[in-house]
């Protein structure tokens, strides 16, 4: 913490409130997985789906946010920490907003899932594991990313030669390389109709 000197300032309008004009909660569906394992894909037709429902959301994926706010971040583990650490205070900043936020991020490190999901009230992080091999991910290769570092052109690249360390207890698994995309998107947003954040 760098800041010196400096004093929060506390809104007239509640979360709660933000909340009840909506008509949903706002957590974030945090979506964490290899590269080509479908979080862009699903976080993209769930955010549509929501919408179809009336609900007030709001997409950040990795490689959007790469262009913007970090753009100055690389692929170092120290970097990754930045990155998730930056979006979940940013994720943090929606949920307050009362929106239902998605992101998709590869999110590699456990310890970094960890401290975002600390920031969140109890219920309010939602982690979703899209689970799939590291076989059909890289025989899905959308970027031809995998191809680039089984060359060596790529260093450090998720899965091949950086770690990507599984979610212990996700409140969501979903197995893209066994399901449809279709059930998929049922999956999550039944997720939330099941459990009344919608
Ligand atoms: S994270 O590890 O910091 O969470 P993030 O989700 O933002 O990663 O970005 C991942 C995307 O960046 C991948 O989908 C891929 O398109 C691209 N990328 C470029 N270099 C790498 C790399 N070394 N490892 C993983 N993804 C990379």
């Amino acid at each position: 913490m760098k800041s010196t000197n400096i004093t929060w300032h506390d809104s007239k309008v509640a979360k709660e409130e933000r909340q009840n004009q909506k008509k949903h909660k706002s957590p974030v569906l945090w979506f964490t997985g290899l590269s080509g394992s479908g979080k862009s894909t699903l976080s993209v037709e769930v955010e549509k789906a929501l919408y179809e429902l009336g609900v007030h959301s709001y997409r950040l994926d990795g490689d959007n946010v790469r262009h913007g706010l970090n753009k100055n971040l690389g692929f170092s583990p120290e970097d990754r920490t930045e990155n998730i650490r930056r979006i979940g205070e940013v994720a943090k900043l929606m949920n307050d907003a009362g929106l239902v936020t998605l992101t998709a991020f590869i999110s590699p490190y456990r310890e970094d899932r960890g401290n975002v999901r600390e920031l969140f009230e109890d219920g309010d992080f939602i982690e979703v594991y899209t689970k799939c091999s590291l076989e059909e991910a890289e025989e899905r290769d959308p970027k031809g990313l995998y191809k680039k570092a089984r060359a060596g052109e790529i260093k450090g690249f998720t899965g091949i030669d950086a770690p990507y360390e599984e979610p212990h207890s996700p409140e969501i698994t979903v197995e893209t390389d066994q399901h449809s995309l279709e059930d998929s998107v049922k999956q999550v947003v039944n997720y939330l109709l099941e459990n009344k954040y919608i």
